[in-house]
C-alpha cells in the first residue's frame, strides 16, 4: 500500500549547512499491516512519517501510495503527534469533528461517529469537556479519535504515547490493538519503546542515525490477538535484545537498561 522508494531527505539551514536527514531509505507497507519504526533521536523517523502524509517533499526518491506518487496532503491519511495539539478553546467532541469541519463535512452522522469513537477509546461522558479538564492519556485518546474520524486507511503515528505514563501506556497500546483489529487499517507507528514496537507491530523497522537509513527489518513472530503474557516468550526477547543490539551495539549492557526501557 505504501512504497518508498531510494527515499533521501536533505535539509538546508538559512546560513548554508545542511542535514541528510534520510538517506536512500526503501520500504513498502503492505496494507492493514502494522510497523512500527525505532532508531535512536534524529534518524529521520519523524521526517519519514511527515514525507508519507505528504506535509513535505522528498529531495530525491519516490514515495507512493496506492500506486498514486504522494504530492500533497492525502485525506485518507490520519496523524497522531507525539502531544496531543487539541484545540483549547473548543470542546473533546468539537476537537474531534475538526477534521471534517476542515474538509466541509459532517452532519449527524459524524457526530454518531465521533461519539462511538469517543465511546470506543473510553471516554464516555467527556464530550463537552474542554482538552484542560482532561488527564495527558485522555487527551491522547482525544487525538486518536480525531486521527479516525474521517475512517483512514492509514494511521500515522508519530509516539503518541510517548507522554503517557507507564500504565496509560500498556492500557492504550491495548486499546490501540483492539482498534486496529475492530476497524483494520494500515498503521505506521513510531516509538521510542522497544518492547511496545514488539508487541504492537507485525515488523519494526530499526533506523541507524546520521544519515537516517534502515537497519534492519524485524519480523515479529508472535501470533494475533497480542497478549501481555507474550512478552515473557522467547521469541519476543529474542525480537527484543536483536533491535537492541541494532541500536546500541553489541555492547548494550550499560544503556539497554535505561534508554530501552
Ligand atoms: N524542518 C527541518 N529543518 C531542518 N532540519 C530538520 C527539519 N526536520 C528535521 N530536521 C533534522 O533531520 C534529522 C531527523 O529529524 P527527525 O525529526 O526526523 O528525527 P526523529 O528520528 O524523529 O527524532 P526523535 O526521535 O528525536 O523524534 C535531525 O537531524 C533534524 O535536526
Ligand atoms: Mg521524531
Amino acid at each position: 500500500m505504501i512504497r518508498v522508494e531510494r527515499l533521501s531527505q536533505v535539509f538546508h539551514s538559512r546560513d548554508g549547512g545542511s542535514v541528510v536527514a534520510l538517506h536512500d531509505v526503501s520500504l513498502g507497507v503492505e496494507r492493514n499491516e502494522f510497523v512500527s519504526l525505532v532508531g535512536p533521536s534524529g534518524c529521520g523517523k519523524s521526517t519519514m512519517l511527515r514525507l508519507v502524509a505528504g506535509l513535505i517533499a522528498p529531495t530525491r526518491g519516490a514515495l507512493e501510495i496506492d500506486g498514486t506518487r504522494v504530492t500533497e496532503p492525502r485525506r485518507d491519511i490520519g496523524i497522531v503527534f507525539q502531544s496531543p495539539t487539541l484545540l483549547p478553546w473548543a470542546t473533546v467532541a468539537e476537537n474531534v469533528l475538526f477534521p471534517l469541519q476542515l474538509m466541509r463535512e459532517g452532519g449527524a452522522d459524524s457526530r454518531d461517529r465521533a461519539q462511538s469513537l469517543l465511546d470506543l477509546v473510553g471516554l464516555k461522558g467527556f464530550e463537552s469537556r474542554y482538552p484542560r479538564e482532561l488527564s495527558g492519556g485522555m487527551q491522547q485518546r482525544a487525538a486518536i479519535c480525531r486521527a479516525l474520524i474521517h475512517d483512514p486507511a492509514i494511521l500515522l503515528m508519530d509516539e503518541p504515547f510517548g507522554a503517557l505514563d507507564a500504565l496509560t501506556r500498556e492500557v492504550m497500546s491495548r486499546e490501540l490493538l483492539r482498534i486496529w483489529t475492530e476497524n483494520p487499517k494500515t498503521i505506521v507507528f513510531v516509538t521510542h519503546s522497544i518492547p511496545e514496537a514488539v508487541f504492537l507491530s507485525d515488523r519494526v523497522i530499526v533506523m541507524s542515525p546520521r544519515p537516517g537509513r534502515i537497519a534492519e527489518v524485524i519480523d515479529v513472530p508472535l501470533e494475533r490477538p497480542r497478549t501481555f503474557e507474550m512478552e515473557g516468550r522467547s521469541e519476543f526477547q529474542d525480537c527484543t535484545q536483536r533491535i537492541r543490539r541494532l541500536i546500541f551495539g553489541a555492547d548494550d549492557s550499560a544503556v539497554s537498561g535505561s534508554a530501552a526501557a
